[in-house]
C-alpha cells in the first residue's frame, strides 16, 4: 500500500547510480531482445507554466480524470509503441518524477546522479495546477518535464501520468533501457478490500479475477519490453482506469499500486521480479501515509538500518522524508549514502 503525499516529497537513495545499473538486469530477467528503463517515479512537484516542455510528449495540459481515454494521450501511446523496439546502446536507466510539489530533494539527486549524466535521463510530470518554485529546480530536471494533466489522489489519473511518463521517455531515446521497479505481491492482507473498492467481480471480471488481481508499490522499475507493453495495453486499462467504489476512496483506492504488477504478472510472471528496492515505513502510519522521517531522525544509523533487506539485495530507495531533511541528507551523502 502506499500513497502519495501533497507535500512530502519523499525518495531517499541508498546506493549509487552505478549500483542501480549493475543491478537492474538482474531486477529483469531474460525474455526476448530488449533492455530495460528504470525510473523511479514519484512525487509530488509542480511545474511551472514556463518550464520547458520535452518535445516528444507534444501534449496540451489539459483534462482531469478522463472518463475515456483522451485522444492525445492515445496518440502518445501509439507513437510510444511504435518506436519503444529497439533499445539502444549503452542502456541509460531513465527517471520517472511524478509530482505535485516541488522537487524539494533535488540537490540529492543531483549528487546522485553526478558523473553518470551519459547513463541517466530525467522526465517529471508535474500536475498543471501546482506551482513550481523555479528556483528549486535543478540542471538535471531543467526541460525535463513532459506534457502534464491533473493528478489526484485515489483515482486513475495517477495511473494515467506513469503511463504518460513511460511513453514519453520511450519517445525521447532509444538508449531509455531501465524505467524502475514494480514489487509484485500476493496475499497481502488488504488485497480483498482493495479488489471490493474496485467493484469486486461484477466490476473486474472476466478480466481480472481475483487470482489475478496484485498489489506493488507506487516505486517500480520496469524493462524496456513492459514500458512498451504498458503504453500498448488497453484491455486491462479500462477496468483500472475506472472509478473506485465511493466508499473506498479515501482508504482502499490505489489503482497505480495494482494495474502495473497485475499486468506484468499476467503478461511475463517469469519476467517480474517479487520484492522491492524501497524500504517504507508503515509503523504507525497515518491515513495511508507511512511514517515521515524528519530532520532529527536522519543519520548513518538510520541510513544503515533502511537498507537492510531480508532480499537478495538491500533496499536502494526509502521514503518518505519530509523537505526539511535536505540539509541532513546532503551532509551525509558522500560518506554514507552514496559510498558503496
Ligand atoms: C519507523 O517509524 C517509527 C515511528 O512510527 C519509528 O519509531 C521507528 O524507529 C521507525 N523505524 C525505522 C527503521 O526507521
Ligand atoms: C524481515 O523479516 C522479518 C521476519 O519476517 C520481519 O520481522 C522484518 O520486519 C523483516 N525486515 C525487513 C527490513 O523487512
Amino acid at each position: 500500500m502506499t500513497s502519495s503525499s501533497p507535500m512530502v516529497l519523499s525518495l531517499l537513495l541508498l546506493l549509487s547510480l552505478t549500483a542501480l545499473l549493475l543491478l537492474a538486469p538482474r531486477l529483469s530477467p531474460p525474455p526476448p531482445p530488449v533492455a530495460v528503463t528504470a525510473a523511479d517515479k514519484h512525487e509530488e512537484e509542480q511545474v511551472p507554466a514556463a518550464s520547458a516542455r520535452l518535445s516528444t510528449s507534444g501534449l496540451a495540459g489539459t483534462g482531469g480524470v478522463p472518463s475515456a481515454d483522451e485522444p492525445d494521450d492515445l496518440a502518445l501511446f501509439r507513437r510510444a509503441t511504435l518506436e519503444a523496439a529497439a533499445a539502444a546502446a549503452p542502456p541509460k536507466v531513465a527517471f520517472l518524477f511524478l509530482t505535485t510539489t516541488d522537487l524539494h530533494f533535488a540537490p540529492l539527486w543531483e549528487r546522485f546522479f553526478a558523473g553518470h549524466e551519459s547513463r541517466r535521463t530525467v522526465y517529471v510530470h508535474a500536475d498543471p495546477s501546482s506551482r513550481l518554485n523555479r528556483l528549486l529546480i535543478t540542471p538535471s530536471f531543467r526541460g525535463r518535464f513532459v506534457a502534464a494533466k491533473p493528478t489526484r489522489r485515489a483515482d486513475a489519473s495517477l495511473l494515467a501520468a506513469a503511463r504518460r511518463l513511460l511513453a514519453a521517455a520511450l519517445l525521447d531515446d532509444p538508449s531509455n533501457a531501465y524505467f524502475a521497479y514494480i514489487e509484485v505481491l500476493t496475499g497481502e492482507p488488504q488485497m480483498p478490500s482493495r479488489y471490493a473498492a474496485r467493484g469486486g467481480e461484477a466490476a473486474m471480471l472476466p478480466e481480472v479475477p481475483y487470482a489475478r488481481f496484485r498489489i506493488g508499490s507506487q516505486f517500480f522499475a520496469l524493462a524496456r519490453r513492459h514500458a512498451a507493453l504498458v503504453v500498448r495495453e488497453r484491455r486491462l486499462w479500462r477496468k483500472f482506469r475506472a472509478p473506485c467504489k465511493p466508499e473506498a476512496r479515501d482508504h482502499e483506492c490505489y489503482p497505480e499500486e495494482h494495474y502495473f504488477p497485475t499486468l506484468l504478472d499476467m503478461a511475463d510472471p517469469a519476467g517480474v521480479a517479487r520484492y522491492t528496492l524501497t524500504r517504507v515505513n508503515w509503523t504507525g502510519s497515518v491515513a495511508g501515509h507511512p511514517h515521515t522521517y524528519a530532520a532529527a531522525e536522519v543519520s548513518p544509523g538510520l541510513i544503515r538500518e533502511l537498507r537492510v533487506s531480508n532480499n537478495t539485495h538491500p533496499y536502494m530507495f526509502a521514503r518518505k522524508f519530509a523537505p526539511e531533511c535536505l540539509a541532513p541528507l546532503l551532509d551525509i551523502a558522500d560518506s554514507v549514502i552514496f559510498k558503496d
